[in-house]
């Protein structure tokens, strides 16, 4: 049975094609760094941005985790004798530095070139994944991403998973502007425990007003901590305008609730009449706009076709989620080097 091809292999080819688009968008649209165009909305809450199981997530996994780094700071080798050697990671080192590294480097050159996706690495996901995504934000969504800004997870439903249990609690209601992607009502409470709440406006494919919006919030019985946008929108294939998007923020920063803006359309518009798409990361002038409570979520699925691949990305400004996927690998990357 012909086998499908490995995904360290796929994420390899991936990054150039991301590279690729992001320098040639910039070279065709000659981009200088977009201006920043910060609503005048009210600052993020000042209050710890996640929720009460956010930050317990924020917690070592490994009680032994220090003394792994601390290791690794003092490698043994045959110049150090005296140093340590880590035995507490579970690592196919066949695979890379033994009996199978010719059959590996034969079979996948480009992902043997580099040993990352072999060895444990930063859990927010390959540097170079990283990389060549916020160089496509920044030449795409026009607003400066770099990479510490960007999570990489298994698709945009795991990374909404995410996001919903560490900034929400179970219980908490999310403002979701109906008619809505199918999936929400699962994706917001299956894991996250959290509460769908429908959105019904006079003209949905304009976005709801101000008096909508709280009039959807006091109705709620459910406690309201998030509004959740899709744009372009899903399913009525339209885009809210820049003066709605700001609106809708500005709304949602002054009553203290995060913003997640799903965008996994972005660049599957026609262009012809209509408004044309606007990234919130555009909005804000960049990922340093989205402060704690803004989040942008993208993935593979749509514009590139490669829903099979299961990629997704956050966009957050939010130290402390970012913390969360990155907080017990700090420099496992090391690992590769030592010499067993
Ligand atoms: C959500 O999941 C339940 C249980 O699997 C299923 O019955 C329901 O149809 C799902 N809802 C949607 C909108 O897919």
């Amino acid at each position: 049975m012909p086998s499908p091809p490995p995904l360290p292999l796929a994420l390899f080819l991936l990054c150039p094609a991301l590279t690729f688009l992001a320098r040639q968008s910039a070279a065709e649209q000659k981009l200088s760094p977009p201006a920043p165009r910060r609503p005048s909305s009210s600052p993020p809450p000042p209050a710890s941005s996640l929720s009460a199981r956010g930050s317990r997530s924020l917690r070592p996994v490994l009680s032994y985790f220090p003394l792994f780094l601390s290791c690794l700071e003092n490698l043994a080798s045959p110049d150090n004798p005296a140093g340590r050697i880590p035995l507490c990671v579970a690592e196919n080192k066949l695979v890379t530095k033994g009996l199978l590294s010719p059959r590996m480097e034969k079979a996948l050159p480009s992902a043997c070139a580099n040993h990352q996706a072999f060895t444990y690495s930063d859990m927010a996901g390959l540097p170079e994944l990283r990389e060549a995504a916020a160089a496509f934000f920044t030449a795409h969504f026009k607003g400066a991403v770099s990479s510490s800004d960007v999570l990489v997870g298994s698709g945009g439903s795991g990374l909404l998973s995410t996001a919903f249990t560490l900034l929400l609690s179970e219980g908490d209601g999310i403002i979701i502007p109906a008619p809505y992607y199918a999936a929400f009502d699962n994706d917001t409470s299956v894991l996250a425990g959290c509460v769908p709440v429908p959105l019904l406006s006079e003209n949905p494919a304009a976005g709801p007003t101000e008096q909508e919006l709280d009039a959807c919030l006091s109705r709620s019985a459910a406690p309201i901590r998030m509004l959740l946008l899709t744009n372009p929108n899903n399913p009525l294939g339209v885009c809210y305008t820049v003066e709605q998007l700001e609106m809708m923020i500005r709304w949602a920063r002054s009553r203290g609730l995060h913003v997640l803006v799903d965008e996994v359309y972005a660049l599957s518009g026609f262009g012809e009449g209509g408004v044309a798409f606007s990234s919130a990361l555009e909005v804000l002038g960049g990922a340093a706009g989205l402060g704690e409570d803004v989040h942008v979520l993208y993935s593979l699925s749509k514009d590139f076709g490669a829903s099979g691949l299961r990629t997704g990305f956050l966009v957050t400004g939010n130290e402390q989620v970012g913390t969360y996927r990155a907080r017990s690998t700090r420099s496992v990357k090391l690992v590769d080097s030592v010499p067993w």
